[in-house]
């Protein structure tokens, strides 16, 4: 049993050990929890939603400058109770895909808050968009303006007159993150290349049914230095003169506690603030697209342990894994685990999935109290990219999230059935 309790960062802000030791989100007990509502199961602190939303917008307030919005970048978690909640606290919503437009408008996100990006946007997700009249549309390659000046020119797309629009560009800013979150470099799939940018929005001017409002980029995502990211806005600052800026999300997050601890989402939002104001942008609409820092550490993943051996390594294997997090197959992102009623302990072990690939591992390198079958697992700072990427890979029904607020446990995605799996085969 740990003797030391106190909760890395990586956990909700809303948990704590209880005086049974163990862990509480939201007020419930993880124990009950995983009783009541099974594992593998997303558990989340509704009320650090909430409070993460709420420390941008007042970032923005304290920072001094006046027309700053936070959109909430939905691919991070995009259940409707998570964009309801966003969308009550008034954030804007950034969409990239026909589908997350769906599940925004369904959340109750008005039009003209959400923002539509992707580098390679159909011509249904374009006409969706502007038959929404979205607040703004993102544009990524030239292709795109030729596809957008076709549609804005038909008649009943015509009559709802100029879409906003901004123009995405990678700025050559290359943050210290996985090449494969990296999204700023020069070599990027995503937007135009700076040599590009001016002749675009050349050309996007020359379209009678767009109306150009300004630049966009997004550097890359778990981002732990700020320097970063006052490059990105003194790059976007050479472009020209606009009214609006967005300038991305980006901030990182604490997984590990042996990783650098992120910057307070005041230090980030006042950095972008002060820099957009030393290149001149003060009196411009600033906009930020933070995803994981608004929901990665609200949540955790619970599941049971289904079997321990040795094989060279302790292998202690739960009933979940790439099914529910792929971040650490897809690029090695790393978590820390507990047994959630024993934190602490000194059993070094590898935390492996249920899954048939060796690939499948959720913590190569944990250190819990000695688990043994039944025992429920904790990973911490599962609210961002878990469920967004689950699959039923090996017939795996995707866990539930379960909301838990002083107390209270509501499940707000029911867990997938059997019957689910098949629901979509046309036999
Ligand atoms: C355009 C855009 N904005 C915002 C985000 C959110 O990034 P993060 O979750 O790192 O804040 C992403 C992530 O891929 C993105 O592509």
């Amino acid at each position: 049993m740990a003797t030391d309790t106190s909760l890395s960062l990586a956990f909700p802000l809303a948990s704590r050990l209880n005086e049974r030791g163990r862990l509480e989100v939201g007020g419930c007990d993880t124990i009950e929890l995983a009783r009541e509502f099974g594992t593998p199961a997303y558990v989340v602190a509704e009320d650090d939603l909430r409070a993460r939303a709420r420390a941008f917008v007042q970032a923005g307030r304290d920072g001094g400058h006046g027309d700053f919005h936070v959109v909430f970048a939905s691919k991070a978690f995009p259940c409707a109770a998570v964009l309801e909640l966003f969308a009550r606290e008034g954030l804007w919503c950034d969409a990239a895909s026909g589908g997350e437009l769906h599940l925004a408008l369904r959340a109750g996100f008005a039009p003209e808050r959400i923002v539509l990006h992707g580098n390679a946007k159909s011509e249904a997700e374009l006409r969706m968009a502007l038959r929404h009249r979205v607040g703004l549309i993102v544009i990524d390659n030239f292709d795109e303006i030729g596809r957008l000046e076709r549609l804005v020119g038909e008649g009943a797309l015509a009559d709802l007159g100029p879409q906003p629009v901004l123009v995405r560009v990678t700025p050559d800013v290359r943050g210290e993150t996985h090449e494969k979150i990296s999204t700023g470099q020069a070599d990027s799939k995503f937007g135009f290349s700076m040599a590009d940018a001016p002749a675009a929005i050349a050309r996007v001017q020359e379209v009678d049914g767009l109306s150009l409002q300004g630049v966009h980029a997004h550097i890359g995502s778990q981002l732990l230095s700020l320097d970063p990211f006052r490059r990105e806005v003194a790059e976007l600052a050479g472009l020209g003169d606009f009214p609006v800026w967005d300038i991305g999300g980006g901030l990182g997050v604490q997984y590990v506690d042996e990783q650098p601890s992120p910057p307070p989402i005041e230090e980030y939002v006042s950095a972008i603030v002060a820099a957009a104001h030393a290149n001149g942008l003060a009196e411009r609409r600033l906009m930020v697209e933070p995803g994981r820092s608004l929901c990665a550490n609200a949540a955790v993943t619970l599941y049971t342990v289904e079997s321990v051996k040795q094989n060279v390594s302790r292998w202690v294997a739960v009933d979940g894994g790439m099914s529910d997090n792929l971040r650490p197959m897809l690029y090695g992102a790393v978590y820390q685990a507990q047994v959630a009623d024993r934190f602490g302990g000194s059993t070094r072990c590898v935390l492996a999935g249920k899954h048939c690939e060796s690939g499948d591992v959720i913590v190569r390198e944990a250190v819990l109290d000695d688990p043994r079958p039944g025992d429920v697992i904790v990973t911490p700072a599962t609210g961002a990219y878990g469920h967004a990427m689950a699959s039923n890979y090996n017939g795996v029904p995707r866990p539930p999230v379960v909301f838990c607020r002083d107390g209270d446990a509501r499940v707000v995605v029911r867990r997938e059935s059997f019957e689910d799996l098949a629901a979509r085969d046309v036999v």
